[in-house]
């Protein structure tokens, strides 16, 4: 049988990837797809760069428009990125009859809706396996190796750059603008790098993951988003002497009221395996009801990393192209029809909704009464407390220091009674700095 023919816009580092596995492994891939796959067109404006990884055998052009044009094309790659010529042109795509690959998260958490029910009324496939932790097989693992659970919750190290970042600050003592420079320096992260810093590529991931665990839509505008700028090599510390690692997690759960979808630091105990993931790796814990735990780990960039995920759903396509579309797996592991009914019955909370246990350090006078005063408001809000600890004024401040660090871990409390307390201790005339709060997940 003649080999299914891919079209592929953008080839940098991933879709070299892409050209240089499928070469690689052609002859394993074709028996397990039961078919050839075969790269037949690139669109890249540097057409000559394009020229050099797929050389002669390859129609390369500078549209990508002309690709999804070609009748004899049947699966589209796009590997352009962002929301603006990628989302216009994966809906050309789709409306042309083509299959889509695509490792652009950014573009599924923001209008995956509009995307997902485009390809559907089509009847083609939008794959998208890359988009979340590179190379783990995580999509595939919620959507159907976990199809028997109703999922509880999932945490996620998704976003390498972040991982990195914080690894070093641990290890190193450094503080995040020095090992930001450094990271930048050795390329691990980018030269604008605000999308990962700023936990926005990290929710993109999480918004996607969590539709596929609780049959939502993607509703990447109602995640909360914090990412690592704030966060000082003191509270890493701190944080490792009470046992636990500050890793930047990507949460979502199911509880009474609704779902939970965040982003933000999170103080994970030192025993948990998500906890001694280092540097780029990813991780994802998710917990579902029959299976208990489980736990997938690998490398969240990178080019065959990434290509291993494209090539995965190439292969899945050519397995299901001939199958009637409501017998295909469907987009977000949930039949689109009951999409809907679940939105109405499972709202994404806001984050002052959001219950968990919080890390929070206080630089305050070292005097009598201070720490009655704080717990006092504490227990004025009914918020428990789970542990304290005092450094020596001389070793927060230097010899003579009339200033410390109190450090207080908290039981479960709701994040709005959380900040009414915080704002209530900031007034306090010995309370000295503004409040560091690090919420805190036990994950068991
Ligand atoms: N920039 C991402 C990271 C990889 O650092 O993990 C692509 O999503």
């Amino acid at each position: 049988m003649k080999p299914i023919q891919v079209g592929l816009l953008g080839i940098g580092t991933v879709g070299s990837g892409v050209f240089n596995v499928l070469q690689r492994n052609q002859e394993e891939i074709r028996r397990r797809a039961g078919r050839g796959i075969e790269i037949a067109m690139v669109a890249d404006l540097d057409v000559e760069r394009a020229r050099k990884v797929v050389g002669e055998g390859v129609q390369v052009v500078s549209d990508a428009r002309a690709v999804i044009a070609n009748p004899e094309i049947d699966i589209v790659i796009e590997l352009i990125g962002g929301y603006g010529i990628a989302k216009a042109l994966v809906l050309e795509a789709i409306a042309a009859g083509k299959h889509v690959v695509t490792a652009n998260k950014a573009l599924l958490a923001v209008h995956g809706t509009e995307i997902f029910a485009a390809a559907s009324a089509k009847g083609v496939m939008v794959a998208f396996e890359a988009a979340v932790a590179g190379g783990i097989p995580i999509i595939k693992a919620l959507r159907e190796g976990l199809t028997a659970n109703r999922i509880q919750w999932l945490a996620g190290i998704i976003n390498g750059t972040t991982n990195f970042i914080l690894s070093e600050m641990r290890d190193k003592g450094l503080d995040f603008a020095v090992v930001l420079k450094e990271a930048q320096r050795l390329g691990y992260a980018e030269t604008d790098p605000t999308f990962d810093i700023e936990g926005v590529d990290a929710a993109h991931k999480a918004t996607i993951m969590s539709a596929i665990a609780f049959g939502i839509p993607v509703q990447f505008d109602k995640a909360y988003v914090e990412g690592i700028t704030q966060l000082s090599a003191t509270d890493i510390k701190y944080a490792e002497q009470l046992g636990y690692r500050i890793k930047l997690l990507g949460i979502t759960k199911r509880v009474d009221k609704g779902i939970e979808l965040r982003v933000h630091p999170s103080l994970v105990p030192s025993k948990r395996l998500i906890a001694n993931v280092e540097g780029a790796m990813n991780a994802v814990v998710v917990q579902g009801d029959a299976v208990g735990a489980t736990l997938y780990y690998g490398k969240g960039a990178g080019s065959e990393p990434t290509a291993s995920a494209v090539i995965a759903d190439l292969v899945d396509i050519t397995r299901l192209h001939t199958v009637d579309p409501l017998n295909r797996v469907p987009h977000l592991a949930f039949q689109p029809h009951t999409l809907d009914q679940a939105m109405s019955e499972l709202p994404v909370l806001p984050m002052s909704e959001v219950v968990t246990s919080y890390y929070l350090r206080l630089r305050v006078a070292d005097q009598a009464g201070v720490l009655a005063k704080v717990t006092g408001i504490l227990a004025g809000a009914g918020i428990s407390i789970d542990a304290v600890l005092q450094r020596e004024a001389d070793e927060v401040g230097g010899e003579g220091s009339t200033q410390t660090d109190l450090i207080i871990l908290t039981h479960d409390t709701r994040e709005g009674t959380m900040n009414d307390a915080i704002a209530q201790m900031q007034q306090l005339p010995t309370v000295l700095a503004s409040i560091t709060r690090i919420r805190k997940e036990e994950l068991n």
